[in-house]
Parts: C-alpha cells; structure tokens; sequence
C-alpha cells in the first residue's frame, strides 16, 4: 500500500508504478536521505514536537536500515517510488507506528532538495580533491621538464617556441579556475531548505538552525518556495563540469596529437592506451579519446536540465525527479576523466629531443629576426616584410634561417650583423620572453611557485569540508 493511498480507490497502473519512480537512481542517496531523516527526528524531539523515546526509536530504526542498506540486504521495491518513501516504509515496518512521526513537518519536496544539496556537496568535495590532485601532477612534471622546449602553435602551425613546462602550467591556471567555479557551486548548494514543507513552510515550531548545524550547513534559505523549486545549484555543477570537461577534452586532444607518429613528442604508457583487435601494431589513445567524448553527455546534462527546468511554474512539480540522473552521470564523467588524465599525465614519456628538433624547425624564430631588426629602428612592418622573404627564400632553398650565411642575411638588410645567430637560438628566443606569465624558465619558475602557494590553499578547503 501506498503512503499517500488515503484519498485513493484504485491502485496505480503497474506501468505508472515504473514510470513514476524515481527509486532506481535516487537509492544512491540513501545515506543522505537517512542522515537527514535522523537530523529532523532529533529536531522534532528538541522541540518537543515528537517524545525523546518516540526519536531515539526513530533513530535507531533509521540506523539499522542504514546497515541493511550499506550490507545489501535491504530490499528496494520500485512501488514504493523513491528513497524517501522506501526508508519511509521500512521505518513504519521496523519499528510500528512511531515510526510514521518521521514526517512531521516535512515534505518529499524540501526533504529531496535537502538529501541533493548534502549530496552534491560531497561529490564536489570530490571533484576537486580529484582537481587539485591532477593540479599537483602538473606541477610535478613541469618541475621535472623544466628546461624541455617544444613548438608553441596557433592555428596547429608552429608559432614561436615556449618551455613544454609553461603549456603544463596553463593547464593549471585553468584547473584552477575549475576548481573556483566548483567552489562557488558548493557555496550555493551549502543552503538548508528542510521546514519549507511541500512549499508554503512548515506550521511546527521547527528549528532549521538544528538542523543546518547537525548536517553542516552554512546557511538556511530565506523563502520556502524558492528552497523547493530551486535546482540552480545542479545546473551551476553541469556549467561548472561541462566547462570542466571543455579543458579535459583539449588537452586530451593535445595528448592524442603529441602521441601520434608524425609528432611523437610523448608516448602514453602502455597501462594508459589499448590495442588494436585486428591491426597487430596499434597503440591507441582510448583514455584520452573517452574523455573528449565524455564530454558530450557533461554538456547534454547541461542542456537537458536547463530545459527540464524551463517554464515551470512554482513550486515542485514532477519534472524536476528528472534532475538526479545527470547529475549521478557528470559526477562520474568528471572524477573519472580527472583520474584518467591524471594517470596519463604521471606516466607518459616525453621525448624531449623530438620536441626541440620540431621547435628548431618550422621558422618559429622568424618573430626573433623581426624583432631583431625592429630593434634597430626598422619599422615593424618592414621587419616583418623582410623577415618573410627570407623564410621564403629558406623554404625554396630547403633550409633554415640560421642556415644562411651573414651575408645572404644582408642582401635584405644591413642591419642585419653576426650577433643574429645568438638571437634566433631557440633558448634564446625562450629566455627573452620574461614578462610575467611568459615562457623564460625564471618565469615558469615563478609560476609553479605561485602554483604551489594556490595548491596549498587548495588542500586547505579540501582537509575543512572532507
Ligand atoms: N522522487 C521525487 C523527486 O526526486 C521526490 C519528491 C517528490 N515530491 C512529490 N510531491 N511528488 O523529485
């Protein structure tokens, strides 16, 4: 029977039954929703709403049900829809009648926007403890790399050369700003609605205050229809995972190229790629392909509650039992391509010698000559006209421009002197850019520096809130 069969002569349609229920993805908060049930029954017992003997049973109930759950002996019956109502149900089977005060003072409505709140800020515990991990690999192979050079690109056309440890660290800067973002997220979800009922609040002398504090809550939320209907705070977590997975689906991309043939500039280890069933010398990238592909469904949980949540009017309504799913699904996309781009990155091999060849080659100190003679008075754009004729010139001939001897340089410019050799040197060219935040080993230095500092902080919000 039903919870709510009071008003009813029939009994549902065994299709709506399966319809209906939200149970086959919502068991997986059971110990949120068992928590909160055990926070509200002490609270109803405080107030003396309930009797204290009438709590302590409740409690008790409610913790062996926790056991069986955790043990896997309790039995989930998709009739009776969702968690709430099936924790409910054993309750009343367990412990007898008493066990139907549970309910006093609450609602399905703020009880499962309090179970997802408490357990979305878990998962974002998570989630950045899996961030500031990956953060920390970075750091350590931009240390250990530091003086690697390698082509930086635009357009995937080699550009100019930059140290291999800066395009590490610019992965870390935009971790980082993930790790803020999911922050924010917490601070969002971090509300206690539990006493706005179905959606008009609560007529008991109920202390949300209680509560809050038991389930370490920051604050409580300031309008029961608002704290009912109110899902931004999942949305803001699939914005903050989709922006999340944009950054992890580039840089497997980049891990995808570095280790093709014509690059080589790593190789994945053999624990981190798969082979191929019929082509006997494969060696492919799966880990890094999986989560540029994974991040479709962080974007399309994105829309897909963004639209569920579209033109519903206030307060609850059934549409938004659709919320959990995707939620269940980014959390596990994001902490496992966390921990899979962590595992490529800590064991891949870079072969250095191949990066430097392909940064000496591809004219990427073209810019160097321009500047050189912008140096001398020139201006810019003649720099850069004369430049481009002699690379054009190097591409016809087959050669590079520290090929040319002094005095092909000076056929285009007389400005042009021995000391150029120095200044189209690659390690040159990477040390002169020492403005902050540029490619000079004492920059990127500097940077992993400030890295380590956020780091710290980092694992300081982590150790507050695990
Ligand atoms: N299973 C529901 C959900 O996930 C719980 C709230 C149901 N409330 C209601 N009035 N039917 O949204």
């Amino acid at each position: 029977m039903k919870l709510w069969s009071g008003r009813f002569s029939k009994s549902t349609d065994s299709f709506v039954d399966e319809f209906n229920a939200s149970l086959p993805v919502d068991k997986h908060l059971y110990k949120h929703d068992i928590r909160g049930s055990i926070a509200h029954a002490r609270m109803l017992a405080k107030q003396g709403i309930i009797a204290e003997k009438e709590a302590a049973q409740i409690v008790d109930g409610l913790e062996a049900i926790l056991r069986e759950i955790e043990d896997g002996v309790f039995v989930f019956d998709i009739a009776d829809e969702d968690i709430h109502m099936s924790v409910e149900m054993a309750l009343i089977e367990k412990i007898g009648s008493v066990g139907g005060k549970l309910h006093t003072g609450r609602s399905r409505n703020d009880q499962v926007a309090l179970d997802t709140r408490m357990f979305l800020k878990d998962a974002i515990v998570e989630v950045n403890a899996e961030i500031a991990a990956l953060q920390t690999e970075l750091t350590e192979v931009a240390k250990r790399e530091i003086a690697a050079v390698m082509p930086g690109y635009t357009h995937l056309q080699r550009a100019q050369p930059v140290l291999f440890s800066h395009h590490m660290m610019a992965y870390f800067w935009m971790l980082r700003r993930d790790f803020t973002r999911f922050k924010a997220c917490f601070k969002h979800a971090d509300v206690m609605p539990l006493g706005s009922a179905a959606l008009a609040g609560t007529t008991y002398p109920i202390d949300m205050d209680f509560i809050a504090d038991e389930l370490g809550f920051k604050r409580v939320s300031n309008n029961s229809l608002d704290a009912v209907s109110d899902r931004d705070f999942i949305i803001e977590f699939h914005a903050a995972s989709a922006m999340l997975m944009m950054h992890l689906s580039r840089f497997a991309e980049e891990l995808i190229i570095w280790s093709s043939a014509e690059f080589s500039f790593i190789e994945l280890d053999d624990a981190y790629t798969t082979g191929s069933s019929i082509m006997p010398q494969k060696k492919n990238a799966d880990v890094a392909e999986l989560i540029r592909g994974k991040t479709g469904r962080a974007y399309g949980n994105l829309m897909q509650l963004l639209t569920t949540m579209k033109g519903l009017p206030l307060a609850y309504n059934k549409d938004m039992q659709e919320d959990k799913e995707g939620m269940l699904d980014s959390i596990a996309t994001v902490k496992n391509s966390l921990i899979g781009m962590k595992g490529m990155i800590s064991t891949m091999m870079i072969h250095s010698e191949v990066m430097r060849q392909a940064a000496e080659g591809g004219f990427t100190n073209a810019t160097e000559l321009a500047d050189y003679l912008a140096a001398k008075g020139v201006p810019f754009r003649d720099a850069h006209h004369i430049t481009g004729v002699l690379v054009k010139k190097a591409i016809e001939e087959g050669c590079w421009l520290v090929d040319f001897s002094i005095e092909e340089f000076q056929e285009q410019s007389l400005l042009i002197e021995d000391d150029v050799y120095d200044v189209l040197n690659i390690d040159n060219a990477v040390k002169r850019r020492n403005v902050r935040g540029g490619t000079a080993p004492e920059r990127v230095r500097e940077q992993i520096e400030k890295a380590e500092k956020l780091l710290e902080k980092e694992e300081r919000w982590l150790d507050e809130r695990k």
